[in-house]
This record gives C-alpha cells, sequence and structure tokens, in this order.
C-alpha cells in the first residue's frame, strides 16, 4: 500500500498566493466587468531591461548553431555569471565571496525551500512572524513541526516582528539552531541596521548556529547605511547562507534566475560534533538534484552587470519605488499606520479590521488585490500588505479608489 508523508496533512489547505490567485479569479468571474489591480503577490509587471533582451536572444542565436550551441551547462552554473556576481554583489563592498561560493539556480522561493533538506529532522527553528510562507511550509513538510495549534505550528520558535520591536525580532530566549532572516523583509518592508545583524551573527556563531539570509530585495535599499548582504557584517561567512534574485530588481519572474551563496567555511555539525561543510553538502545536493540554468538566462542575467545593465536596472527599481513613496504617501493621507516602502517593495498596513476582511473590501469595494497579513503568521492579523509592482498609472489608480471606498 502507497502510504504519504503524512506531514503535509498538517498544511493549511493552499499555498497562499495560490488562495490569492482563487479568490480573485472567483471575483472576476462573478464580476467580469470590474477592473481589478493587483498589488498583492510582487510579480514585476514591466519588460526585462534591453540589456537583458539582447544577450538574451543572442544566446538564443547561439543555440540554434551547432558551432555555438551548448548542451549541459555547470550545475552550479556558468563561469561568467558567477565571476560577475561575486565581483558585482559582493566584492565590490568588501565582502570576500569568490565566484566557486555562488550557486546559479531558478529561484530564491525553490532555494530558500529546498535548503533544509542539508538539515537533520530535529534541528531547533526559529522563524519570523510574519514571514515568507516557503520556509514554514516546507519544514512542516520535511516533519520538523508538530500540529498547527491556534495559528502556530508546535515546536517552531517565532520570532515576532511588532510595532513594538520595529518589525526587527529580537533574539530567542531559547536557544535555536537554524534562524531565517529576511531583509528588507518581506512582508513587512522594514530593514536591517549593520548593529541589528551583527547581533544575530554573533549569536550564531555563540551557539552553533546557522543564518539563512533571504536578501531578495536588496536592490531596493536606498539608505546607504544599511547592509545589502549578511557578508558585509564581520564573522557572517561562517554562520551564513545567502539568497539572492534576478526577480525583483531585472524583473526575472517569469525568467528565472537566482542564486545562493554558500561560503566554504560554512559548516555545521555531524551527531559526533564533526564539522561539516555546507558547501560541499548543498553542492552534493545541487548535482543530485538540478540540471542549472539554461545558458541564454544565464547570459540575459549575465546583462545586469553590464554598464547598460546597471543603468536599466536601477530604473526598473526606481519605477517601482515611486509606487512605493505613492502608496506609502496615501496610506498617511488616510492616518494609517505602516512602515515599509523607503528602502522595500512592500507595505505593510495595519488596521483594526481582520486581514481577510479587509481584503474582501478592498477587492469588493475597490477593485484592488492585496495580500492580507494573516496568511503571513499570526502576527500579520489586522494587517495588510501592498506590494508596489505594478503600473504607475495602476498604483495611482488604486490609491484613488482606496480613498474613495475608505472615505
Ligand atoms: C511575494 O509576493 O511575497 C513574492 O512575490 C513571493 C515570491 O517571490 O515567491
Amino acid at each position: 500500500m502507497i502510504t504519504i508523508n503524512e506531514h503535509y496533512l498538517k498544511l493549511q489547505a493552499s499555498y497562499l498566493f495560490s488562495d490569492i490567485a482563487r479568490r480573485v479569479s472567483d471575483f472576476q468571474q462573478a464580476n467580469p466587468d470590474r477592473e481589478v489591480i493587483r498589488l498583492g503577490i510582487g510579480d514585476v509587471t514591466r519588460a526585462l531591461p534591453r540589456a537583458c533582451t539582447e544577450a538574451f536572444h543572442k544566446a538564443v542565436d547561439e543555440m540554434a548553431q551547432d558551432l555555438t550551441f551548448r548542451g549541459y551547462g555547470p550545475e552550479q552554473g556558468y563561469e561568467f555569471l558567477r565571476e560577475a556576481i561575486a565581483e558585482s554583489d559582493f566584492q565590490s563592498r568588501g565582502a570576500d565571496i569568490t565566484a566557486d561560493e555562488i550557486f546559479v539556480s531558478d529561484g530564491a522561493k525553490c532555494d530558500t525551500g529546498n535548503i533544509q533538506e542539508l538539515f537533520s529532522s530535529d534541528v531547533k527553528i526559529a522563524i519570523p512572524d510574519p514571514v515568507y510562507p516557503v520556509y514554514l511550509d516546507t519544514n512542516v513538510m520535511a516533519g520538523r513541526t508538530g500540529a498547527f495549534v491556534d495559528g502556530r505550528y508546535q515546536g517552531i520558535v517565532y520570532l515576532d516582528s511588532t510595532r513594538g520591536n520595529n518589525y526587527v525580532p529580537e533574539l530567542p530566549s531559547q536557544e535555536v539552531d537554524l534562524i531565517y532572516l529576511c531583509f528588507p523583509n518581506n512582508p513587512t518592508g522594514s530593514t536591517i541596521t549593520r548593529e541589528q545583524l551583527k547581533v544575530w551573527v554573533d549569536y550564531a556563531r555563540d551557539n552553533k548556529a546557522l543564518i539563512l539570509f533571504d536578501a531578495a530585495y536588496e536592490a531596493f535599499i536606498r539608505d546607504d547605511s544599511l547592509p545589502r548582504s549578511i557578508y558585509e557584517i564581520e564573522g557572517a561567512r561562517k554562520v551564513a547562507v545567502e539568497f539572492r534574485s534576478f526577480s525583483k530588481n531585472a524583473g526575472f519572474t517569469g525568467t528565472r534566475c537566482a542564486y545562493t551563496v554558500v561560503p566554504k567555511e560554512c559548516i555545521a555539525y555531524d551527531s559526533k560534533g564533526g564539522r561539516q561543510a555546507l558547501h560541499s553538502l548543498w553542492n552534493r545536493r545541487h548535482c543530485t538534484k538540478f540540471n542549472g540554468v539554461s545558458y541564454p538566462v544565464q547570459r540575459a542575467a549575465e546583462a545586469v552587470y553590464s554598464e547598460e545593465g546597471r543603468t536599466q536596472t536601477m530604473e526598473l527599481v526606481n519605477y517601482y519605488m515611486r509606487n512605493a513613496e505613492l502608496i506609502a504617501g496615501s496610506m498617511k493621507e488616510l492616518g494609517f499606520q505602516f512602515v515599509g516602502g523607503e528602502n522595500s517593495p512592500y507595505i505593510w498596513i495595519a488596521s483594526d479590521r481582520d486581514s481577510w476582511k479587509f481584503f474582501d473590501m478592498l477587492l469588493n469595494d475597490a477593485g484592488v488585490v492585496c495580500t492580507p497579513g494573516a496568511g503571513f503568521g499570526k502576527c500579520g492579523q489586522g494587517y495588510i500588505r501592498l506590494s508596489a509592482f505594478n503600473s504607475n498609472e495602476n498604483v495611482e489608480k488604486a490609491m484613488a479608489r482606496i480613498r474613495l471606498a475608505l472615505g
């Protein structure tokens, strides 16, 4: 008899963004004449930078000729892309990361979801609340939690991110082994200072713990005093893995390219206390389960680092950040408490309503899709998240509609 992995039965019925997509599609079917503006999932709407599409086209043409055609590439990614990443995203900022510590992949979602495979089933995990659901759900699937009781999984150490701590969690009061952090934060849009991040790095070093640092939104940082990478913090190479993506800065959500950094000194321990390099474990996993990102996509990603690519990527980010300013300005005008939107494309808005009721109200009365904060965890109840990823015109229209609906 074939039996299932019963840990899946502990999960909520569907993945947050699939649930929202279904509700929006039901609404559209019932109201075919209503125009819906999507500020829910953080999905980009603008075309890829021209430098990327040119490199993409050129690489596709290479694939059309026997002489320049390429079959399987290196699983970890082509040298040309890994070198460009190491130099531009790390070495130029004083972070000592080399090309062979970069693993190119098809998404930070997959990497943040898959990395937990490297750790034993009884590690103590600290997860922020609210949180990008992938970190939590993948650990539930792997059996690292108990049942879902009162909005939380038993066995997880939740790191509350609230107005009280400015949405940057404090160190846990009990010892933990694996810590998920994301800054600029999804969903709150909050940021962490160097001093605050150093506290976490020191904690990990003192407790033989590991930090999984999701920096998918670093391109949206405007304040130069904020760290863009955890490796800007002394000692982080030994205790942190970092995830990055081309999805939001260069519009690759549909093209798919990201990378994970696993420094060679980064270690975890076997059951006898022996030191094991995570770099070789992740490399083993990557080679076994992944055949690399396609050559044209990697050439398109490499073009992000060309002179034109940098300018065009910055223009894209600035375009979305105008929306963030617009949303933040409107929320201020409406008298809402909110965080984010200054160094991130997300705005986290507090209200005295239930998150899902607020979601329904905005959809029904304004035709605007948000993400209900409760979908990101218990601490998200009462909040909604608005995303800056849409056209300037649509965001202006959405804000006018929200003002009217709430006025
Ligand atoms: C979000 O809206 O939180 C993100 O777009 C989800 C993702 O990147 O997978």
